[in-house]
């Protein structure tokens, strides 16, 4: 089976997914304290925390996509990028539903309070509405109509991860190294984009289309 073939992606595709699908399994595992596991003292907390991280790790993986192809010469990897973006609108609605529905109880009031008066809130927020119209425009169909209109809007991605990344930071009270960890995965990603951008050799001739 040829990498990039039809018979390829039929096989590839629904494991990625089953992959991708795995934490969520895991935490409903635990919170159903299925096979002994558990969310530990505070279920709710544990939740959020995971799904949040959850969120952010889809994006970076999302990220790391591109470059990855770039060294590898992988061109395949390309079609698995648009799945793991929705993963990372799909864990981080989640963690939202959590604090919204399991944290603020549905209190519409307390919840909007929360984001105009507690700077991560807001942060979080934004990422979070930033990353409807990506989930919403990822379709091929929506691809073509947008044409290159689709590249800037998507590069809003790059705005939704210093958002998520920055919120993950300001809300740790103590330990703030797993957030700095987090942060310089980010920032080499966003360097290599840069360095592709403006100095690497043949950028001249993909923009010309030579
Ligand atoms: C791009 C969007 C977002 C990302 C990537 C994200 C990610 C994260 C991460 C990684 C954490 C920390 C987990 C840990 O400490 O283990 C976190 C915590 C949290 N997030 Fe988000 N989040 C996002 C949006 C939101 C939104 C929209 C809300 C609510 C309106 C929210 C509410 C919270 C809360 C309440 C906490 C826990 C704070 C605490 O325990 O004191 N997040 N988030």
């Amino acid at each position: 089976m040829r990498a990039g073939s039809k018979a390829f992606y039929r096989w590839t595709k629904p494991v990625v997914f089953v992959l991708c699908l795995l934490p969520l399994v895991v935490l409903v595992l635990q919170a159903f304290a299925v096979a002994g596991l558990s969310l530990g003292a505070n279920p709710i907390e544990k939740l959020l925390h995971e799904l949040g991280r959850w969120g952010l790790k889809f994006l970076l993986i999302t990220l790391t996509v591109t470059p990855l192809r770039r060294w590898t010469g992988w061109v395949w990897l390309i079609s698995f990028r648009r799945m793991l973006g929705l993963f990372a609108f799909f864990y981080t609605m989640l963690h939202f539903l959590c604090y919204a529905i399991l944290d603020q109880g549905l209190n519409v009031a307390a919840i909007v309070e929360d984001i105009v008066k507690r700077p991560y809130i807001t942060l979080g927020m934004l990422g979070l509405l930033l990353l409807i119209p990506l989930a919403v425009t990822s379709t091929k169909g929506m691809m073509r109509r947008l044409g290159r209109r689709w590249q800037s809007l998507h590069r809003l991605v790059y705005v939704i991860a210093i958002a998520g990344v920055w919120h993950f930071y300001w809300q740790e009270k103590l330990d703030t190294l797993d957030a700095a960890i987090y942060a310089a995965i980010l920032a080499f990603l966003l360097a290599v984009r840069i360095y592709y951008a403006r100095f690497a050799p043949g950028k001249k001739q993909r923009r010309t289309g030579r």
